[in-house]
């Protein structure tokens, strides 16, 4: 791909934009010289204003997503794509979120631009667990775990029953909770659907990819060693029968 095209399609400007940077000397090899637009050169030989290129499309990102910003890319108030550089918005193709957090839920969020690798994380047939904590407005009663562990429980509103998840009790007030589905609000109305009330949600893993020690609000790129780890498999919540879907 033309220089002009790839620098472009990475968010930092028009095609104009981008030929303006090179008639400025804006765009370099490693050493600081100067790169012309009709140049061959490896994407990691490409520097704009001393700093590397971003990495080429393909991308998975993680971010410790903090409270109070929404996964959407409309919302008037502030969105997880604010906290991203800006030029991440506008790269071609997009970046979007891996499935969604609400607004009050922190931890772990993915961000691709690879359609095929975001199918792959959030279809079922993956059955990637994912993991939240969450500190409850009341005391567990006791028969949460058997309720969520039996395949049976049905969210209000909805007909087809959530696929067994597991729920590890951390205190009276604090548990851990495995689910393979993501459905609207999931844990807040399985907890609800028990009388209790979540006050505070925060993902700690998906799949076998761990949050870390990101500090709310950071993100970084991951390597490929993480993204197959994403699929190693972890307890599984359930097993899929798949002989059962035509
Ligand atoms: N379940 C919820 O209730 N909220 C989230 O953000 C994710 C899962």
């Amino acid at each position: 791909m033309r220089l002009v095209r790839l620098i472009a399609n990475l968010g930092y400007g028009s095609r104009k934009d981008v030929a303006w940077m090179f008639r400025e000397g804006r765009v370099t090899d490693p050493d600081g010289e100067v790169l012309y637009a009709d140049d061959k050169v490896e994407h990691a030989q490409i520097f704009i204003d001393g700093e590397p290129l971003d990495p080429p499309t393909g991308i998975l990102l993680m971010m410790n997503k903090p409270l109070g910003v929404t996964c959407s890319r409309k919302d008037p108030g502030r969105v997880v794509y604010d906290l991203l550089p800006p030029r991440y918005r506008a790269r071609n193709p997009a970046l979007s979120t891996v499935g969604r957090l609400d607004r009050d839920t922190s931890g772990l969020l993915l961000f691709t631009d690879d359609g095929a690798l975001l199918h792959r994380i959030i279809s079922p047939r993956a059955n990637l667990g994912k993991v939240y904590e969450a500190t409850l407005a009341q005391d567990l009663r006791g028969d949460e775990q058997a309720l969520f562990a039996s395949g049976m429980l049905i969210l209000e509103s909805e007909t087809t029953p959530l696929l067994p998840a597991s729920l590890d009790v951390l205190a009276p007030r604090h548990a851990r909770l495995r689910i393979a589905e993501g459905r609207y609000h999931q844990v807040r109305r399985m907890f609800a659907a028990t009388g209790n009330h979540v006050q505070a949600l925060q993902r700690t893993a998906i799949g076998g990819l761990q949050l870390d020690g990101l500090a709310p609000g950071a993100w970084r790129q991951l390597v490929a060693d993480e993204i197959a780890r994403i699929f190693e498999s972890t307890e599984p919540t359930h097993v899929l029968d798949f002989t059962a879907i035509r």
